[in-house]
């Protein structure tokens, strides 16, 4: 295939493919709200046409326990390998949506320091329509210009914000038309828009809840302050005995089955490149933490970690009101590595928290949805033609990374249908994913597109 062919094409057809990703950014599909469950299958329902359009067959809604997966496939030969496309069409709540500078559901491009070419801000520009819709657009592509090159599977879900647990079981379903040679999946970002990169490892999740009681009502804070357990106190200091002086976490067994990296290991992941101060500025903060012994990329890439995510109880309106509050809440996440185990690591949490509280409270942890680590090989047909085609495209080979996020879904595909996937992810980390003013650079987007077809030529090649 000619690089021209697939630049000429993208260039006759810019505009298009920008106003129709503006357009399924308009619809607010997040899942996380079922105030929007309308929305939800009016986005998918949007993809399902964009996929018919740009010349699938048997599209369809299929429906799971929860929200539908979008469904549909080009079988060009049996024979030929089988690329199968994952991407979601769900995002988070734009909340709080006072910080966005225009409204969440109505996109704009706007020039910034990092995309001087213009960025889409709206909500799910990156995460995920963005990256997701790249694949459409680049199977158009390749469809209307006759250079598919193998079979194309598309599988769009919408719950992957809020876990995907409704999509292992669709999978294992659907095992039988699920059958292929590699996931595909742009739902990751590189360094920078000169500095290309591909994640080989996810982090893992385990995100719990945990509900401090203390008297049986809340409790003028004078007459009885002192003398009983105020439950936001005793949430706070269990929270932050989580963490020794050294940032290492203190649950008993927490790091047992965590993989430590050699030495070796440690030295080519630190090729990559990363500015401190440059960071620190970013997010202007006058110094970074974590755990000791290791540097910033090794805290988000390869080791795990303890966050607060939300906590609440007592008096937060306006004004002062004094009062001994019976219940404090907390939402906590950890952040998992090879080979740590979410529903273990769940299970260790829970039981350090029923043991270090004081008889003065009771405690309840509930677990929320969880997802497991995933490392991607660097040595495969699928990695090697992600990494040809972007050292094509970007005229730099692509640097191997370790994201710190988690796509929950990943690990499944391996396990059922015994599929690594390719994280061919082409967003940046400063794009303010599930944060105010998410954007996504008009580059990124259309580089995507550009590279997207080169990877389907590599990848079939190599299974000649
Ligand atoms: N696309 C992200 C994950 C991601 C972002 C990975 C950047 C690597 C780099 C995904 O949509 C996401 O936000 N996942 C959640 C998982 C959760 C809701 C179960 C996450 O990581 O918090
Ligand atoms: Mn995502
Ligand atoms: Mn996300």
């Amino acid at each position: 295939m000619e690089r021209s062919i697939i630049t000429n094409y993208l260039n006759q057809n810019k505009e298009r493919m920008l106003n129709e990703l503006l357009d399924l950014l308009k619809i607010p599909s997040v899942s996380a709200d079922s105030k929007f469950k309308a929305d939800v299958i009016k986005t998918a329902e949007a993809v399902k046409q964009r996929l018919i359009e740009a010349g699938a067959d048997k599209v369809e809604l299929s429906e799971t326990k929860g929200n539908p997966v979008v469904y549909g496939e080009k079988i060009i030969d049996p024979k030929k390998p089988t690329v199968i496309v994952y991407g979601h069409y769900d995002v988070q709540p734009a909340d709080p949506i006072n910080l966005w500078n225009s409204p969440p559901f109505e996109p704009v491009i706007k020039k910034t320091d990092i995309h001087p070419e213009g960025a889409i801000f709206a909500r799910g520009a990156c995460d995920d329509k963005g990256q997701m819709y790249m694949h459409v657009k680049a199977f158009e592509l390749m469809m209307k210009t006759n250079t598919l090159p193998c079979n194309v599977k598309f599988m769009i879900e919408g719950e992957e914000e809020v876990g995907s647990s409704n999509l292992g079981p669709w999978i294992i379903e659907n095992k039988n038309r699920l059958k292929g040679d590699v996931i595909l999946i742009s739902d990751t970002s590189i360094i920078a828009n000169d500095t290309p990169s591909i994640d080989v490892g996810l982090r893992g999740l385990a995100y719990m809840e945990v509900e401090v009681t203390g008297p049986n009502r809340d409790l003028h804070s004078g007459v009885y302050g002192g003398a009983v357990a105020n439950p936001i106190n005793v949430l706070c200091k269990m929270i932050a005995d989580c963490h020794d002086e050294n940032k290492h976490i203190t649950i008993p067994g927490f790091y047992d089955d965590v993989l430590e990296l050699t030495k070796e290991e440690r030295a080519e992941m630190a090729k990559a490149p990363f500015d401190l101060e440059e960071y620190k500025k970013d997010l202007d903060i006058a110094e970074e933490q974590g755990e000791k012994g290791y540097n910033s990329m090794e805290r988000t890439g390869i080791r795990p970690t303890l966050d607060v995510n939300g906590i609440w109880g007592g008096y937060t309106g306006e004004g002062a009101k004094t009062v001994l509050p019976s219940k404090a809440f907390a939402k906590i996440s950890m952040r998992l590595v090879p080979n740590q185990n979410s529903h273990k690591i769940s299970e260790l949490f829970q039981k350090h928290f029923e043991k270090t509280a004081p008889k003065s409270v009771k405690v309840k942890v509930t677990a929320h949805h969880g997802g497991e680590p995933v490392v991607v090989s660097t040595n495969s047909a699928g990695y090697n033609a992600a990494s040809r085609a972007m050292e094509e495209t970007y005229g730099k080979k692509p640097v191997p990374t370790r994201g710190g996020g988690s796509i929950p879904i990943v690990a499944l595909f391996k396990k059922e249908l015994g599929l690594d996937s390719i994280l061919f992810g082409f967003g940046l980390d400063s794009d303010a994913l599930h944060s105010p003013n998410e954007h996504y650079g008009l580059f990124n987007y259309y580089k995507g597109i550009e590279t997207i077809p080169l990877f389907y030529k590599y990848f079939s090649e190599s299974k000649k």
